[in-house]
């Protein structure tokens, strides 16, 4: 039992405070399981730092109070750059030296936490509280597994209270509000709050499930071993002690060095795996932190740099509806202008109705909006103690603001869409036009968002072909356009020609086809006939066969080049553009379908039998009337019969009409993109 106890505990330490694990988690689970049973034969050799403590035990009536021995104070703060030089020069006054020598660490956003070890075995945890007397939430820390029950090493203190701030990591916190949501439970505002939600809970089975962690960066009582010389000593001797420490620390002298690390923990803040709320600088030498003692209750030697608050609240004034380049309605909240995250922001995504539904956000309501680092602003929910008694719900409008076509919502999707699609929206067309001509799609460099607006508005481009329309007396029509613009715009259109046909996919900006998708198409496909084909027939289910390419993004693909405006577009700009990755041409001597037979069978829906037998001619192929195994496409419509089973049984390609059609289409925007390439 000795022996597992501190296996478990080695196995703990490794995954939980240093970030690489020992064993897989199914050794760890068998190595508990044993533990436990030999505990539940032997309860009295039952160590006190046995890793099953860790799963929380019965629920307690309520908190008992712990009296800290040393108080737990807080820190004054700073925001400004001259707050710090004053910070400094106060210190070096107060020391008589012309120079300081600080610790520089982060402020975690956590709740503050006192730990008390007894001859290295943890005893009893609590909360700050009003800094004299919190309350006893040992239970609960337990659970927490960075902490460990017993401190490493053999010379460990009789007394010893570690202060520190107990956390959640911003993934955990993801994954606990995904739980919550699930089982239909009220989700956490943050990190913070779900930290201090899971702390203070009666039943610690709960606390052990949500996987809280936990940062030493202070010292209550000490007993029976030396006081270390510095704060950084402290924090290298809890290391040694197996306590988590944070790593992004060092030790700086005088106010630049310390806005330097301020900076730099400013501009990684969004990457950390918790939050901070800013840095901390305390002076280093312990005995000079006595000497310069407290000013009521916040130390003269430390001081909390904060940065610019990620949340605060603003009123929504109204709930609006933006319409996207796939047509998708996104509500979105405007607000009374509030200063967060370092800039002042004005609107937050709702994302979409479910959302704004399940946030129960209200247009007159008081909210907290957060923008972290440089993502986009987000409404995190209502304040609901100041709902004003007159606060309306966001009602979806049953027409598209931009075109006035009927926004649809499919039972099955979150997003409703307007229903225009790019030919009648506006706001689809300039969308779908910013795609189009973006970095990683076509690339037309210079061509930005408000010269699309332009063209639009003033009826000068509909589709992404007209683009390459343009000549320079239309586009010096335009405002603010000068000569050398206007041809800069026309050079980097004609550069942009030259493109591939993974880029070219992308561009057509296919719901739910992305870059990777479209990598995936070209390298399936190698030319744009074959996809077209492969697209528009039996409801695209030869898409399965592209690697990663599943129903839903068939579907996509699918609809979107079985629409015909949409066909018409792809054709029109595939006889414009010149493929630089081998991704041609279907030509042969007398026509891009000579040597393919094909096979009419049943009534097709638009046109006659001889028709479309005229048309396959014309690009050099054959019409047979008997299945064979040389038949190269049997195209199938109403009420065909044997001849349609035959094919099936011989596995010969079956198109329907739109399938015909967009493989005849397809040879020839080939057929005629190779003419003018020669
Ligand atoms: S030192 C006597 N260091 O900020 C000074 N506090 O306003 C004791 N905090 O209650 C605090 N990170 O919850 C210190 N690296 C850090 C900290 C930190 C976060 C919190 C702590 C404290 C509050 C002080």
């Amino acid at each position: 039992m000795a022996w597992l106890t501190q296996e478990l505990n080695r196995h703990i330490y490794a995954y939980h405070v240093q970030d690489a694990p020992t064993i897989p988690d199914a050794e760890y689970d068998r190595m508990f399981g044993e533990l436990q049973q030999l505990e539940a034969a032997h309860p009295d050799a039952v160590s006190v730092d046995s890793p099953t403590f860790r799963v929380g035990a019965a629920p307690l009536p309520e908190f008992k109070q712990v009296t800290h021995s040393v108080p737990m104070l807080s820190l004054n703060n700073a925001f400004a750059d001259e707050d710090i030089d004053n910070f400094d020069r106060r210190v070096r006054e107060g020391l008589g030296a012309e120079e300081a020598l600080y610790c520089a660490e982060l402020k975690f956003d956590g709740l503050a936490i006192s730990l008390r070890y007894e001859h290295g075995v943890f005893v009893q945890a609590g909360t700050r509280g009003d800094g004299a007397t919190g309350e006893d939430v040992t239970a609960n820390i337990r659970t927490i597994r960075a902490i460990p029950l017993r401190l490493h090493g053999d010379k460990v203190p009789a007394v010893l209270e570690v202060r520190g701030e107990v956390l959640m990591f911003k993934a955990d916190f993801n994954r606990l509000n995904e739980r919550q949501r699930e089982a239909g439970q009220k989700e956490y505002a943050n990190p913070r709050n779900a930290a201090a939600g899971s702390l203070r809970q009666l039943d610690s089975r709960i606390t052990s499930s949500r996987k809280l962690s936990f940062f030493a960066y202070g010292v209550g009582a000490l007993e029976g071993a030396p006081m270390p010389l510095s704060h950084s000593g402290l924090l290298d001797w809890y290391q040694a002690l197996g306590l988590p420490v944070c790593k992004e620390r060092g030790t700086f002298t005088g106010a630049q060095q310390l806005l330097a690390f301020y900076r730099d923990i400013g501009k990684r803040r969004a990457s950390l795996p918790y939050d901070i709320d800013g840095v901390v600088y305390k002076v280093d030498r312990l005995e000079d932190q006595q000497q310069l003692g407290f000013v009521s209750r916040a130390p003269r030697f430390a001081i909390a740099h904060k940065f610019p608050a990620e949340e605060a609240l603003t009123k929504v004034l109204d709930i609006e509806v933006q319409v996207g380049r796939t047509g998708a309605i996104t509500p979105v909240a405007r607000l009374e202008t509030v200063f967060v995250g370092g800039v002042n922001v004005n609107n937050a995504t709702l994302h979409n109705e479910g959302e704004v539904r399940r946030k129960d956000v209200r247009i007159g309501d008081t909210v907290i909006v957060r923008r972290a680092g440089d993502v986009i602003p987000e409404v995190v929910g209502p304040v609901l103690e100041r709902r004003p008694l007159d606060a309306r719900e966001f009602a979806m409008p049953a027409v598209c603001p931009v075109c006035g076509s009927p926004i649809v919502r499919p039972e099955d999707e979150a997003v409703a869409r307007c229903s225009g699609g790019w030919t009648h929206c506006g706001a689809q067309k300039k969308g779908g036009l910013m795609h189009f001509v973006s970095r990683r799609a076509i690339d037309v460099e210079g061509l930005g968002d408000q010269l699309i607006e332009q063209l639009v508005d003033k009826n000068m481009i509909h589709t992404a072909a007209d683009l390459y329309k343009l000549d320079k007396a239309k586009l010096l029509s335009l405002d603010r356009m000068a000569e050398k613009s206007a041809q800069n715009v026309l050079d980097a259109l004609e550069k942009s020609r030259d493109t591939t046909l993974t880029r070219f996919i992308y561009s057509l900006g296919i719901r739910n086809a992305g870059e990777g998708t479209s990598k995936a198409l070209a390298a399936h496909f190698g030319n744009l006939p074959a996809l077209l084909h492969a697209a528009t027939w039996e409801g695209g289910i030869q898409l399965l066969e592209v690697p990663d390419i599943g129903p839903v993004v068939a579907r996509s693909i699918h609809e979107f080049l079985t629409d015909p405006d949409n066909l018409a577009l792809v054709n029109e700009l595939a006889t414009m553009l010149r493929w630089q990755d081998g991704a041609h041409v279907m030509t042969a001597a007398g026509g891009g379908l000579s040597g393919k037979t094909f096979v009419l069978t049943g009534t097709l829906p638009t046109m006659g039998r001889d028709d479309a037998g005229a048309l396959i001619e014309a690009l050099g192929g054959k019409v047979s009337g008997s299945v064979s195994k040389k038949t190269s496409y049997v195209v199938a419509g109403a009420d065909a019969g044997s001849k349609l089973a035959k094919a099936q049984e011989l596995g010969i390609t079956i198109l329907d009409e739109a399938g015909l059609l967009a493989l005849l289409e397809s040879v020839k925007s080939q057929e005629s993109a190779a003419d003018e390439a020669s």
